[in-house]
């Protein structure tokens, strides 16, 4: 029976039984913040468990029915190495409110199973809440299956949410009993004579049935109050894969018609087919893949917090895992439109927003491909210069956070592979030290202008606002009206004194509209303080941060004000902005607005909306049509104007203005023949005329997030400096490979194909030293101990890649043991039966190592390390074999 045939019976059958049938709720949860995603069918409903009124198209409904998309990320680090754990899951779930209790719940849930899955009933089994006798008495008697097939379990098994009582959450809850199903002796071990013993996968849980009726509350962890509910209520949960994979008679739900397509598409990508239990990476991907596509189709955007980090999380897993498999491009973005195929008739949203997901997570992978090589390589590094026993330090795996991104499980779980553990509490201290720091350094900014808020009011009702001339002029004779210091106010600052500086009139410009505040000097007869930056507060009151360096610097002073000339910089990359909206809007729409801006002395950075990459050619016209606008000298002009009257004029109202103000509105005429003319509301700092811009460069143009694009560029002299510095490495170019210029790009063609060609030359004599090493194509002689066909080879001058592919072939042709070595480096690698016969490559590499110096690690069949001295090492293999 296919997955979509499962999900729509039971839907289809409840609804016979007088339920509501309901779409998925959205993986965001509503008005929960106590969740990060939705995680059981039940979650969505918790107002009507708790007695508000079911109130669904205008109707009261008590019965509703469900296939939730559920999300959990509690067991992350067991996805893939088991059949049983996922995040991205659908959850069946029929639901009461205070109508129907245990008895149909029971009798319901076995109709459907064995009427209408035809499941035999000899192979289902119950547990009940330990005190449960009513639920007992119901399996029992009326549904008449046998007592040696029922269970009685405590908390941690038989109540919901698991061991509640004892540990919460609070909210509704109760007594459970769940069904499982029997796949036989063949998949269990021998000390699992029932569910919830042993350790086997034989007795898989398929259902829940949740006896909803107390509202745990009080302390976590408890124990809690357990508060009856004004009704008792059902909530129900069938896991819709693990009925899929015993309906569909495979190993796991991997192998269902949900989840194989998806491996399949890795396999194709990759080259490597898909071998079940051990292809751990396919798997990883394919579930997390999932997680991620259906995730953003419900709102969710990468991020470093809540949500978005947690996707960020499984998409960087997922990378790894294909970087694992050979996959060093992004890839996963080519997986979405399968995701949303298979997934995508029952969930429209994954099918509606595939372009939008692809384009997000292509973005995304291609930002973390770019460090995960490094991180790997420092990484490996790192586990290298480790003993066996030892941890990799907190502060290590922090730097690899803050560096390359590598989110904490990634490391750890990279670390576990390689035999080693990670000490995340060193990296949750560091973490939080990180904080601390961020968080000391903005309740800094904050303090002051709190604290010294008072001061700031009284000042304002006295004085009134800063009288402001850096319109016109860079410098101003002013008198200090204030001198501030964290809560206090001085009456002097003497030398080395930090101080927030109130003048009564100034040039200097506070920061503001994306332009810097302006920076420069305050000279008085004796003494001098630099200003570093200029704020304003909202009445007006202009707060110079000043150092005092010279002197001392008294409340009444007169002082000269000088802005830095800089500033004269700044104003060419301000005026150059507007002209480059301008011509934005000219050759790319008027679909652009701006998103952000930041307008400096070095240079300029311009945010905009627009859905694609520019093109070369277009950022071309966009630069030539500047330069024209630069070049044609027009006059910048400015006046003030009540915002309504602006707007009628047509200029481009940014954030933030009010209606009923008064705006200020900056022109830059344009060549009618170019059809260009800026004006905007901005209250920033401009050149008189264009041609003072002098030249505008565009240093570059990407993307900022879905649909904004970013534009850096360089004027005036920062214009010069950058086409000089492009200019000379191009000479040095040319003198280093020895060419004229205009024959730079031949010449690079041509190294580039006899690099490829070198490279591919590498790799055949790279292959056929294996097979060299290995005997050619004839018979090769492997030793034998206990049964187990064993080989320890020594094949100079190849790298670990090879090693690998050595160890490969050798177990290819009949090892089971297989050990190579090169230049202090080893891989051991076993076979299947190796490993039935319980040897596990890990611990063999150790002790081997052990013996023959060197360290290293590994799981499962895989080892490598280094040191090992080879002829000891291969005196002493066999002895370690059984
Ligand atoms: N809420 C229960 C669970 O998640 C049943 O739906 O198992």
């Amino acid at each position: 029976m296919r997955t979509a045939e499962i999900r729509e019976g039971y839907l289809s059958f409840f609804e016979s039984k007088g339920h509501l049938r309901l779409p998925s709720f959205s993986l965001i949860p509503e008005n929960d913040p106590s969740l990060l995603f939705t995680s059981a069918g039940m979650a969505p409903l918790k107002p009507y468990f708790l007695g508000a009124r079911p109130i669904f198209g205008g109707k009261e409904w008590r019965r509703v029915t469900t296939c939730q998309k559920c999300l959990r990320v509690g067991d992350i680090e067991n996805v893939g190495r088991t059949g049983r754990h996922n995040t991205f899951f659908e959850m069946l779930g029929n639901f009461s409110f205070g109508d129907y209790f245990k008895r149909e719940a029971i009798l319901w849930a076995w109709e459907f199973l064995t009427e209408h899955l035809k499941l035999e009933p000899d192979r289902l089994w119950v547990t009940v809440y330990e005190d449960d006798d009513e639920a007992y008495a119901l399996w029992r008697d009326l549904v008449g299956v046998p007592e040696e097939q029922i269970g009685r379990f405590g908390e941690e098994e038989n109540y919901w949410p698991g061991g509640a009582i004892t540990h919460g959450p609070n909210g509704p809850s109760g007594p459970c009993s769940e069904i499982f199903y029997d796949r036989g002796p063949a998949f269990g071990t021998p000390d699992e004579t029932g569910p919830n013993t042993g350790s086997g996968d034989r007795f898989v849980e398929i259902w829940n049935l949740v006896f909803t009726q107390y509202d745990r509350q009080g302390p976590i962890p408890g124990p809690g109050i357990l508060k009856p509910l004004p009704q008792k209520n059902i909530d129900t949960g069938m896991g819709l894969y693990r009925v899929a994979a015993i309906l569909q008679g495979v190993e796991d739900f991997y192998r269902t018609d949900t989840f194989y397509p998806i491996l399949e598409r890795v396999a194709l990508l990759s080259g490597r087919p898909y071998l079940g239990q051990e292809s751990v990476s396919h798997r990883v991907i394919a579930d997390h893949v999932r997680a991620v596509v259906a995730a953003l189709s419900d709102g969710v955007t990468f991020s470093n917090t809540g949500r978005g980090y947690v996707i960020r999380r499984l998409l960087r897993r997922a990378l790894r895992h294909g970087y694992l498999l050979g996959l060093a491009e992004p890839f996963l973005h080519r997986l979405a439109p399968v995701v949303a195929e298979l997934l995508g008739d029952f969930y429209p949203e994954m099918r509606e927003n595939l372009a939008a997901v692809e384009r997000q997570v292509r973005l995304e992978e291609e930002r973390f491909l770019e460090t995960l090589e490094g991180g790997l390589k420092r990484l490996d590094a790192l586990l290298s210069g480790l003993r066996p026993g030892e941890v990799l330090p907190g502060g290590e795996a922090f730097r690899l956070y803050d560096t390359y991104g590598f989110p904490l499980d990634l490391t750890v779980e990279i670390a576990a592979e390689r035999g080693f553990g990670v000490d995340t509490e060193g990296f949750k201290r560091a973490l939080e030290a990180q904080q601390e720091r961020s968080r000391a350094a903005m309740a800094f900014e904050r303090e002051i202008f709190k604290r010294s808020a008072q001061v700031l009011e009284e000042l304002y009702a006295e004085k009134g606002a800063t009288e402001f001339l850096g319109y016109g002029t860079l410098e101003a004779e002013a008198q200090v009206l204030a001198l501030l210091a964290g809560d206090e106010s001085l009456g002097e600052a003497g030398p080395g004194t930090e101080v927030q500086v109130v003048l009564d009139r100034t040039p200097f410009y506070a920061e503001g509209g994306g332009q810097i505040g302006d920076f420069g000097l305050l000279e008085w007869p004796g003494g001098r303080a630099r200003v570093e930056t200029t704020h304003r507060t909202e009445q007006g009151i202009f707060l110079h941060r000043a150092r005092v360096e010279e002197g001392v610097l008294r409340v009444g002073e007169r002082v000269r004000a000088v802005v830095d000339p800089k500033r004269r910089d700044t104003e060419r990359n301000h005026t150059a902005t507007h002209l480059l909206h301008a011509a934005l809007r000219a050759v790319l729409g008027p679909h652009v607005r701006q998103a952000g801006s930041l307008v400096a002395p070095d240079r300029l950075r311009f945010d905009f909306t627009h859905p694609e990459a520019l093109t070369g050619e277009e950022l071309e016209r966009i630069e030539l049509l500047v330069n024209r606008w630069i070049l044609a000298d027009f006059p910048v002009t400015w006046r003030y104007l009540p915002l309504e009257e602006a707007r009628k004029e047509g200029a481009m109202a940014l954030f933030g203005e009010k209606y009923g103000e008064v705006v200020r509105v900056v022109r830059v005429e344009g060549s009618p023949l170019e059809g260009l003319e800026s004006k905007e509301l901005c209250g920033g700092t401009h050149v008189r005329r264009t041609g003072e811009i002098g030249a505008f460069l565009i240093r570059g143009e990407e993307a900022v997030s879905a649909g904004v694009r970013r534009i850096e560029a360089v004027t005036g002299e920062g214009a010069i400096r950058f086409a000089r510095g492009a200019l000379s490495r191009l000479k040095a170019l040319t003198e280093r490979l020895e060419v004229g210029e205009a024959a730079i790009e031949e010449r690079l063609e041509k190294l580039l194909a006899e690099l490829r060609a070198k490279e591919k030359e590498v790799e055949g004599l790279k292959a056929r030293l294996v097979q060299a090493a290995l005997g050619g194509g004839g018979g090769l002689a492997l030793e034998e101990k206990g049964g187990l066909r064993w080989a320890a080879l020594k094949l100079p001058g190849l790298d670990l890649a090879a090693l690998r592919q050595a160890a490969d072939d050798l177990v290819g042709r009949g090892a089971d043991v297989a050990l190579v070595l090169s230049g202090g480096q080893a891989v051991l690698k076993l076979s299947k039966r190796a490993q039935e016969k319980g040897l596990e490559a890990g611990s063999l590499f150790r002790a081997l190592a052990e013996r023959a110096g060197g360290r290293g690690g590994g799981k499962g069949a895989l080892a490598q390390g280094g040191g090992l001295d080879p002829e000891r090492a291969r005196l002493v293999l066999p002895e370690l074999l059984p």
